[in-house]
């Protein structure tokens, strides 16, 4: 016989373990096993895409500031970033809506999509938080092959069905570093039919050839299906902080803030004011990017010298053929305390962010180790 106390414990049991599904989160799928103390001196981190320069001085500064004032809620200078942000890209400050980090962005039109039982298109290999999210929801998701590591914008374009209801473009891509032309992108976000959702992610659009010329924000006013997604995870060095944002027409921002839980308030103070204070500096992006392009250049260098195969990147990472490396180089990596990234999905292929120039010294010397000759 179940009594009334033993039936409650159970039942919340059983709830608990409702909640707890839902397959692997990207965290778990990046960060490879646990074991390793991944934030030790010793460690490398190549994995997640940080930029190793970050916090630049300012948001130290800026952070330090903010810190007195923890006890208010951030409205004011939420206020405050959207209003700096729509004036840098042109738009009003009710187009702009920020994130706890622009992953809460591709979340919250995962689960849009998911609710209304629709489609998502996918370029694929690609970044997976959205699918993750949808999936979870209740959507589809339809995956168009990349042509040579680069979004196969006619593919994408004649996979479009009457069940799709977004298209994820991920620009630059990750995981492959790649960037799309920015007059092919255009043409291709006013060819899309206007109820279907366009999500352009530009995490790291910082750091391509064009830098944000590449960008698909100037057609956010023209476009009503257009949301641009950004982050000041990458270039800006504020990873830790998690913050981000989405553009989009004024419809689209109102029916994303109704669906996020926080409200808009989920960066706070201290996060809010580096991301100010970093968008000002303009120095320290510059010499992220230079910096980073010289360690993508050590990286290239050797691979080359070993006839290994990249992409061109436009990117903080290097996209590179693994068939001439031994096939378990990540693993001998790890142990080396050197973390590299291989998604299940890349079965021949390896991701290698880039850290600081001794940093890509050290992976090199390493690596060559499991060239195979
Ligand atoms: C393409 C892309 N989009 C979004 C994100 C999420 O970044 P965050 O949530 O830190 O802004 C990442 C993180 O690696 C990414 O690579």
């Amino acid at each position: 016989m179940i009594n009334r106390r033993t039936w409650i414990q159970k039942s919340l049991l059983a709830s608990s373990i409702t909640l707890m599904g839902g397959g692997a989160s990207f965290a778990s799928i990046n960060s490879s096993k646990k074991t390793l103390d991944t934030k030790s001196n010793n460690a490398l981190r190549l994995n997640w895409n940080e930029n190793p320069y970050g916090p630049s001085a300012s948001a130290k500064e800026a952070m330090m500031k903010a810190m007195h004032h923890c006890n208010h809620y951030p409205d004011d200078v939420v206020n405050q970033l959207k209003e700096k942000l729509a004036t840098k890209h042109k738009l009003q400050s009710n187009q702009v809506m920020l994130t706890a980090g622009s992953t809460e962005v591709l979340s919250l039109l995962g689960q849009h999509v998911g609710l209304n039982q629709g489609e998502i298109l996918i370029p694929w290999p690609s970044f997976p938080t959205m699918i993750r999210f949808g999936e979870r929801c209740g959507a589809t998701v339809r995956k168009v092959d990349l042509n040579k590591d680069t979004i196969d914008l006619e593919n994408v374009m004649k996979a479009i069905s009457w069940k799709t209801q977004l298209i994820f473009i991920c620009n630059p891509n990750n995981p492959t570093s790649t960037e799309l032309d920015k007059k092919d992108l255009i043409s291709f976000c006013r060819t899309v039919p206007s109820n279907v959702l366009i999500c352009v992610d530009e995490a790291y659009i910082e750091y391509s050839k064009h830098g944000m010329e590449g960008s698909m924000v100037s057609l956010v006013d023209e476009l009503p299906n257009l949301v641009i997604c950004r982050t000041f995870s990458k270039a800006y060095g504020l990873a830790g902080l998690r913050i981000g944002y989405a553009m989009s027409n004024t419809t689209n921002i109102d029916a994303l803030r109704n669906r996020h839980t926080g409200w808009e308030l989920s960066a706070g103070i201290v996060p809010l004011q580096a991301a100010m204070a970093t968008m000002d500096d303009q120095a320290f992006l510059d010499h992220c990017v230079e910096e980073n392009r010289l360690g993508r250049s050590i990286v290239y260098d050797a691979f080359q010298t070993w006839g290994i195969e990249t992409s061109n990147s436009a990117t903080n990472f290097i996209y590179a053929r693994s068939e001439k490396l031994d096939h378990q180089i990540v693993d001998k990596l790890r142990k080396e305390n050197i973390l590299i990234t291989k998604w299940p999905d890349m079965t021949d292929h390896i991701r290698i962010s880039i850290g600081t120039l001794q940093d890509m010294q050290r992976f090199v010397d390493a690596a060559q180790k499991y060239v195979i000759s």
